[in-house]
């Protein structure tokens, strides 16, 4: 598989230039025939394939999930979206009046809301205090204390696209004893993340930004080691070992692996799309795509420059990612972004700048075309 020809499966190519990805990617032509072929089953065969729905959620889509993520199989559950894998660690870890947790002040709300709601069990956040959107591990040692459960942060910011040093904070977090907890939707589908080279225990990323899967689905990864350190907060029939479907023996014990939170059925559709789109993205090759991605935004950035925009994202090459921020000196990023709609163009408005976001489909013309329409 090549870019050239994924490019003849994305429609919304023909109609606009998108370049709007960390918001919500397009969908493919296969992703689409996927849900649309799951659907069609249900259709025509009610619950009748219910087994093999289960054993190709379970088995084979969860292992190119796992292989793509450098996981475990049994170390990834379906989620619905990133909220939701983020909700699973804050509510299941078993929290002690006095505890506290770790978030930087940039983070999506997602990833502030989940912790702030734990005041009502005695747990404090503190707070990384950024320094231009940007911090380290050194900004959060010394915040560090014997009652720090868990490092949160996303591995690259929506705000400004400040790609984290896993390395670092992973480290930080292992000499500490601190579990780290990664919301990745900013990052995977785009870049790549092997969560085998860090001591991450938790990572949550919906799949219809970077992953162009359906709306509605998500990955959740924990770590086996981590399994025992949260408790599922939301049980159900699925949490449980499986049993014949007619045995009313309640029997409350978990799911060895991270099926346990999935508390029922699973969205299949979004599921059967989740699954078409990583297998286009595991095909093209995740460094391949960051290698494009990366290059894109450097002419991107490039164009910028010349034209005297500034650029608000990281310049720092080890702190770039899919995500490039810029805004003009002298003009209104409102009035830059009506412009660029006027012509077609899709960015986002985020923090008071245009972020542009490419993906694996878009390409150099695109860039071009953004960088013609600006002033
Ligand atoms: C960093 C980050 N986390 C979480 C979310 C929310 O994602 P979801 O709808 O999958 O919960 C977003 C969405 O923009 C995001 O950028």
């Amino acid at each position: 598989m090549d870019f050239e020809s994924i490019r003849r499966q994305f429609p919304i190519k023909s109609r606009m230039v998108y370049l709007n990805n960390a918001s919500i990617g397009p969908l493919s032509l296969p992703v689409i025939e996927a849900v649309n072929r799951f659907l069609a089953d249900v259709r025509d065969n009610g619950r009748n394939n219910y087994p093999k729905w289960c054993d190709k959620a379970d088995n084979h889509i969860k292992e190119r999930i796992a292989a793509f993520l450098g996981a475990r199989r049994s170390e990834i559950a379906f989620v619905k979206n990133t909220t939701e894998g983020l909700l699973i660690v804050a509510n299941g870890i078993d929290w002690k009046p006095g505890d506290n947790v770790i978030i930087a002040d940039i983070e999506y709300p997602s990833n502030v809301y989940c912790w702030m709601n734990l005041k009502r069990r005695g747990v404090t956040i503190r707070w990384i205090k950024t320094r231009n959107g940007r911090f380290n591990a050194k900004d959060i040692e010394p915040l560090i204390d014997a009652r720090t459960r868990l490092v949160s942060c996303s591995s690259v910011q929506f705000l400004n696209g400040f790609r984290v040093d896993l390395g670092q904070i992973g480290e930080l977090c292992r000499r500490k004893g601190v579990m780290l907890n990664i919301d990745a939707i900013q990052h995977i589908g785009a870049l790549a993340l092997k969560v085998s080279d860090y001591p991450i225990d938790f990572l949550s990323a919906g799949g219809h930004k970077w992953l162009t899967a359906p709306i509605g689905t998500g990955i959740f990864y924990c770590r086996q080691e981590a399994l025992e350190r949260i408790h599922p907060a939301n049980i159900g029939y699925h949490s449980v070992r499986d049993k014949s479907e007619d045995d009313i023996e309640y029997d409350l014990t978990l799911k060895p692996d991270a099926g346990r939170f999935e508390e029922a059925l699973v969205n299949f559709p979004g599921v059967w799309g989740l699954d078409a789109a990583v297998e286009i993205i595991a095909k093209l090759g995740i460094r391949r795509i960051e290698a494009h991605i990366m290059s894109l935004n450097a002419a991107a950035r490039e164009g910028l420059l010349a034209r005297k925009y500034e650029i608000v994202s990281p310049s720092d090459e080890k702190q770039r990612s899919g995500i490039l921020c810029f805004r003009h000196p002298g003009i209104a990023t409102e009035s830059l972004w009506e412009r660029l709609h006027q012509a077609r163009i899709h960015l986002a408005i985020r923090g008071g700048a245009l972020r542009c976001s490419p993906s694996y489909y878009n390409d150099g013309e695109e860039i071009e075309a953004m960088l013609e329409a600006l002033p």
